[in-house]
């Protein structure tokens, strides 16, 4: 049996695009499972790494294999992993110090998987993981959103916008969304209650009493996000500066506490004046919380939006696709077939 396989590999930060090279199939820890990739999707995160965005909270050695979630088949189990077995299809997002799912073979710790959708295809199943995590994080973990809530979601027709939807729905809150024309039926029919057409609308001039806004835009339109909060209304974003409360919890230097601090100096002063909260979310694997997304995608409670499939020796163009940020929904790539196991 070969002992190689095919990756998207960076070997510095800025490098125009990640090669497909011929590498060494991944070691297997105790808690590990050994996935054949199947799929997996494109994430802004991807293009941040690469470009070295991330440095502040994430230290990578080269050469680096990029790619944030996957789905696949497990091939191998570790010594200590009782809850999945060969055969098994999986999906997950690994811990970010170990990320690399564009590659023919994953190795991963256990407890950042679930069973993939029975109801859904590799590609499919592919596209959910980080988005599916951070919707699920921001909304029911972080604002606890409850049956009559209103929230904004920026971006509705994005990667998180189209699953925040319908989640948010699933909680039972009142969701207004901000788009381009394009898109207004897509997100009409994911559930959004109050659409903008952001290219026409300032939406902190027609919305109001909101009691939470999820930001995944970051600069003016989080500042702006506080104008529409009732008084105990609270923002969590995604795109915006890490505060200095994300950052002692993230185990940060003191001098980066510091520096955070000082970049969301504006930020804290509008949850102030606005007597709201401001919280910054950088999304946690979790195979928990990801069994509960398999339950309610087979339930046919939630569905994915798929914008485009790439083969992987096409990634270099599905990259620059992505990173227009003009996608509706998600991009996936397909990396193996089943053929090949
Ligand atoms: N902190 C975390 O843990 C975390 C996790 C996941 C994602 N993120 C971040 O969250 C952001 C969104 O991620 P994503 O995966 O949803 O990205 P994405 O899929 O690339 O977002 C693309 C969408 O954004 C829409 N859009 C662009 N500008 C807009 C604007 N001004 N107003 C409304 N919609 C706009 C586009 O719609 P049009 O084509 O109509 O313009 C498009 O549908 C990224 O910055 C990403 O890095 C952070």
């Amino acid at each position: 049996m070969t002992t190689k396989m095919r990756a998207a590999v960076i070997d510095r930060y800025r490098q125009p695009q990640p090669t497909i090279q011929s590498v060494a199939r991944p070691t297997m820890q105790p808690h590990d499972v050994l996935v054949k990739v199947m799929a997996a999707s494109l994430n802004p995160i991807d293009h941040k790494t690469k470009d070295g965005a991330m440095r502040l909270l994430l230290h990578y050695q080269f050469p680096l294999i990029l790619g944030s979630d996957f789905a696949g088949e497990i091939v191998a189990v570790g010594s200590a992993v009782t809850t999945f077995q060969v055969g098994d299809a999986v999906y997950g997002r690994p811990r970010k110090d170990r990320i690399g799912t564009f590659a023919e073979y994953l190795a991963i710790d256990a407890d950042d998987i679930a069973l993939k959708p029975k109801n859904l295809s590799y590609v499919e199943a592919a596209a959910i993981p980080l988005v599916g995590l951070t919707s699920y994080q921001a909304l029911h973990d972080l604002m606890d959103l409850k049956a009559g809530d209103k929230v904004l979601i920026q971006a509705g027709a994005g990667g998180i916008g189209t699953l925040a939807i319908q989640l948010a729905k699933q909680l039972g809150a009142e969701v207004a969304t901000t788009t381009s024309a394009s898109h207004v039926e897509l997100v009409r029919q994911l559930g959004a209650d109050h659409i903008i057409d952001y290219h026409q609308t300032d939406f902190s001039t027609t919305l109001h009493d909101y009691d939470a806004v999820f930001d995944t835009l970051g600069g003016k339109n989080l500042a702006r996000a506080f104008q529409i909060l009732k008084p105990g209304g609270q923002v969590v974003s995604i795109a915006g500066r890490p505060d200095a409360t994300f950052a002692r919890q993230y185990g940060l230097p003191g001098w980066k506490v510091g520096l955070f601090k000082l970049a969301t100096r504006q930020l804290t002063k509008l949850a102030q004046q606005y007597q709201s909260q401001y919280q910054f979310l950088f999304m946690w694997p979790s195979g928990t919380e990801l069994a509960k997304l398999t339950m309610m995608f087979e339930q046919n409670r939630l569905r994915t939006i798929i914008d485009r499939t790439f083969a992987f020796e096409q990634l270099e163009q599905a990259m620059a696709y992505a990173e227009q940020g003009h996608a509706t929904g998600k991009v996936v790539i397909e990396i193996g077939t089943q053929a090949s196991i």
